[in-house]
């Protein structure tokens, strides 16, 4: 049945999300696996079918859905060496490609609407090793286990009639979880820029470094703009989008990757909690993005930013979203590869 030639386009595509996102080959027992990391009545679909909402997007992704592939490499500085012995941390150029997007799973959504902007990158390291990071401009989450995620998720759901979240269940939602006031707080005083540029990005979710000793430092991480402002004011669907065009045909965009240090009683596993401003901060390098791209046909499209993909020196904590995560894109990648295989892209 494999050698059919009626199945061969659609394995020749398998193959490239395959190959590209490295995940297809383990995917049912790695999907079986960390099934388990949900609760016993909650599975990975019944978050993804949530994300998705009623109307689905054919093809892509279930969550944020729109978006670009961006190309560059990483400058390391060797300030984060004496931490972890991954060799992304030595004075070397790291490859990445890597992807802005905003949240939600509207693939035409207007971007200047969105609530979330994001970047992910995709790190080849020089001994074949990946290291994959999906960022988020909020520095922490409203929540911190994944029914309250799931429940969120319902409060997040377009009314009917208007489109939009009932602002009263929205309101019910936070009063009843009050781990959610450090995200409240910062969406509250949050200024959206006019470029993806210019924006910080941060793996809200913890992880360990692991030195040359075997010794473990729990840290956070964000990508911290080096840009300015453009005076070009984009305001179309497509601004964001427009805007880094723009900006990169005049040179690199750059952002300081710098770890924050978690001291002994920081809550590593709670993604809804904040760390205190005074923590170390350590910059590893630099980030330097140098092209971009449309994601449809883009070095990006097949590729699963799962937070999981660490090297070695890097481990995951024991976060529950930080695993939950890992489970739900897998899932995601499952439907959009599939569509997309048997050209169901819409
Ligand atoms: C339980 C919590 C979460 C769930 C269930 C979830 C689920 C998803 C799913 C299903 C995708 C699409 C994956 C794909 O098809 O490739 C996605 C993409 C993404 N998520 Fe999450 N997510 C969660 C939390 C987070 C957090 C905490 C962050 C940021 C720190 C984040 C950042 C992103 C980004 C940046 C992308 C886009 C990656 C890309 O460009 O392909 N997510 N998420």
């Amino acid at each position: 049945l494999l050698d059919s030639p009626l199945l061969a386009p659609v394995l020749a595509a398998w193959r490239g999300y395959a190959i590209v996102g490295g995940v297809v080959a383990g995917l049912g027992l790695a999907y079986a696996a960390l099934a388990g990391t949900f609760s016993d009545t909650l599975t990975p679909a019944a978050v993804v079918d949530r994300q998705q909402g009623a109307t689905v997007h054919a093809g892509f992704r279930r969550a944020h859905a729109k978006g670009l592939c961006v190309e560059g490499v990483f400058l390391g500085n060797g300030q984060l060496a004496r931490y972890s012995t991954a060799d992304l941390f030595t004075q070397r150029e790291t490859p990445f490609v890597g992807r802005f997007s905003i949240g939600g799973s509207n693939p035409t959504a207007p971007d200047l609407k969105a609530g979330v902007r994001s970047l992910a990158l995709d790190f080849r390291l020089a001994n074949g090793e990946r290291w994959r990071t999906a960022m988020n401009i909020n520095p922490v989450l409203a929540v911190r286990d994944v029914d309250t995620f799931y429940e969120q998720l319902a409060a997040l759901a377009p009314e009917p009639a208007t489109g939009r979240p009932s602002a009263a269940r929205l309101a019910a939602f936070f009063d009843a979880h009050p781990e959610s006031r450090a995200f409240l707080a910062w969406q509250r005083q949050y200024q959206p820029t006019g470029s993806f540029a210019t924006e910080a990005y941060h793996s809200v979710n913890a992880f360990l470094l692991t030195d040359g000793a075997g010794s473990e430092q729990a840290v956070r991480w964000a990508a911290v703009p080096m840009a300015v402002p453009s005076e070009n004011v984009h305001a179309d669907d497509d601004a964001l989008q427009a805007e880094l065009y723009e900006r990169l045909a005049a040179g690199p965009v750059r952002f300081d990757l710098e770890f924050v240090l978690a001291a002994a009683d920081d809550a590593v596993d709670d993604p809804s909690v904040p760390w205190p401003a005074e923590r170390t901060r350590i910059s590893a390098g630099t980030i330097e993005i140098r092209s971009a791209s449309e994601q449809i046909g883009g070095a990006c499209d097949v590729i699963n930013f799962d937070p999981l993909v660490l090297p070695a020196g890097m481990s995951p904590s024991r976060d529950p979203i930080l695993h939950a995560r890992s489970a739900a894109y897998a899932e995601s990648l499952r439907r959009r590869a599939t569509e997309a295989a048997l050209g169901r892209r819409q």
